[in-house]
């Protein structure tokens, strides 16, 4: 089994571990760093160096400047550090082929190009009548077997992962499979073997639908995918490789801001009272959400194609480089009392969907899912309350994107509607 460090690329362990009982705070040690200043050279627990970002005008610049590569085989010590299993199948190009979260431009643009006309604010705005529905039935069904529920399994997971299912093609009825497979893939403490096998059944499923969408489109974005580029057509590994990045990208996240950001309205009630009093401020709380939580807890990777001067730094070409989107969210010097979630906060920029090239291809989606989603929860659901006490939700530090596993709650079930 391989130790956890080598999935963390080498981050030391006490830049991930949160204090106890604070389930929204950075880990301790990190917190500590940035009040230093905003780059830091700290050793991994491997020894290696690692270079970490935790100032927002820095970690913005850094994200926008094309120096600094994403495609990790660019990194010498990453690619030294990852176990030779793991290497060989970052490397290979079947693997590689149209992941295009690791590639840098001009590879990076074609298949951007080819997909941002499917996820412009008005495409997402047609979704709209189809995500209330899906929201509305998984909430129909909440009540009816309530007054309590797990809020993971029964809403907050199957949202993102039916919207993406419809939106790519995929059969619902195979979530099973997916959501397992992207469960373990995420999971910092599965064994390397089983990485390996997972990340394998999950290409076997996307190739098969690959071949049925080729001999039989339908209407969705697979479908138009396999015929989208007439002069040079994707090949079936580039589609394979593109559709599980949608596949993934697009129901994990979404579902974890769904879950942990209910729990943190139901630890602030201050502020979830503000929200149930004035639904209108949905729009600055899900911006605000996004900033105070930064799922993407283990940061975003870079590497510097040649040596590069950072905040009086020198980084040298092939260096490990770790932007904490999590603590240039938190910078005193770009927010007012960034420790504060504050749901009328004016609406500004943040990290949690980066920035650059690479920014979420899907953030207008999950949007749009989490403003229906909060909406509904707690117009449908008065009294809205945890089943049991705050330290037993079971925090997800094990995982590459943070949230919560469970979240049992209750609600007052005469008055749910
Ligand atoms: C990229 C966060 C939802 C698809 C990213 C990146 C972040 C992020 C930080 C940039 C990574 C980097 O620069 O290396 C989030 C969060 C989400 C979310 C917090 C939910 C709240 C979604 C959804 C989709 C999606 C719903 C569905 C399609 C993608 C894709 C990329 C990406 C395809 C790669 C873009 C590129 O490389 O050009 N996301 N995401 N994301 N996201 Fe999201």
């Amino acid at each position: 089994e391989q130790p956890r460090s080598a999935r963390l690329l080498g981050l030391p362990r006490d830049l991930t571990e949160r204090p106890a009982g604070c389930p929204f705070s950075p880990a301790a040690k990190l917190t500590a760093l940035s009040a230093t200043g905003p780059v830091h050279r700290v050793v991994g627990d491997d020894g290696e160096d690692i270079w970490v970002v935790t100032g927002h005008a820095e970690a913005r610049a850094l994200l926008s400047d094309p120096r600094f590569s994403s495609d990790l085989s660019r990194s010498t010590v990453a690619m030294n550090r990852l176990p030779k299993l793991l290497r060989e199948r970052f490397l290979s190009p079947r693997n590689r082929a149209g992941n295009f979260l690791g590639m840098d431009a001009p590879q990076h643009t074609r298949y951007r190009k080819l997909l941002t006309g499917q996820f412009t604010v008005r495409r997402m705005r047609q979704l709209e009548p189809r995500i209330t529905q899906i929201v509305t039935e998984h909430l129909d069904a909440l009540i009816a077997a309530g007054p309590s529920a797990d809020l993971v399994p029964a809403f907050a997971l199957p949202l993102p992962s039916l919207v993406i299912s419809e939106l790519l093609g995929v059969d619902y009825a195979d979530r099973g499979a997916f959501q397992q497979s992207t469960a373990k893939l995420l999971n910092l403490d599965t064994p390397l073997d089983e990485v390996v096998e997972q990340a394998e059944a999950l290409r076997e499923f996307m190739r098969a639908l690959v071949e049925a969408k080729r001999a039989t489109p339908t209407d969705d974005l697979l479908s138009g995918l396999v015929h989208a580029d007439q002069d040079t057509p994707l090949t079936d590994d580039e589609l394979v490789g593109m559709a599980n990045l949608l596949l993934i990208a697009g129901h994990e996240t979404t579902a974890n801001m769904l879950a942990l950001g209910t729990f943190a309205l139901l630890e602030h009630p201050d502020q979830l009272a503000l929200l149930r009093d004035d639904p209108a401020l949905i729009g600055t709380a899900v911006e605000e959400l996004l900033r105070y939580l930064t799922i993407l807890h283990l940061g975003i990777r870079r590497t510097p194609l040649v040596d590069v001067e950072l905040a009086g730094h020198h980084v040298r070409a092939g260096d490990n480089v770790m932007i904490s989107a999590q603590m240039a969210n938190l910078d005193e010097e770009h927010y007012k009392h960034p420790d504060t979630l504050d749901l009328t906060r004016p609406r500004g920029p943040h990290l949690a969907f980066g920035h650059g090239i690479h920014q979420c291809l899907g953030q207008q989606l999950a949007r749009v899912e989490m403003t229906i989603g909060f909406t509904e929860l707690l117009r449908r659901l008065p009294g809205l309350r945890l089943a049991v006490p705050a330290d037993e939700v079971p925090l997800r530090d094990n995982m590459a994107i943070y949230g919560v596993h469970a979240l049992p709650v209750t609600w007052d079930a005469d008055a749910a509607r």
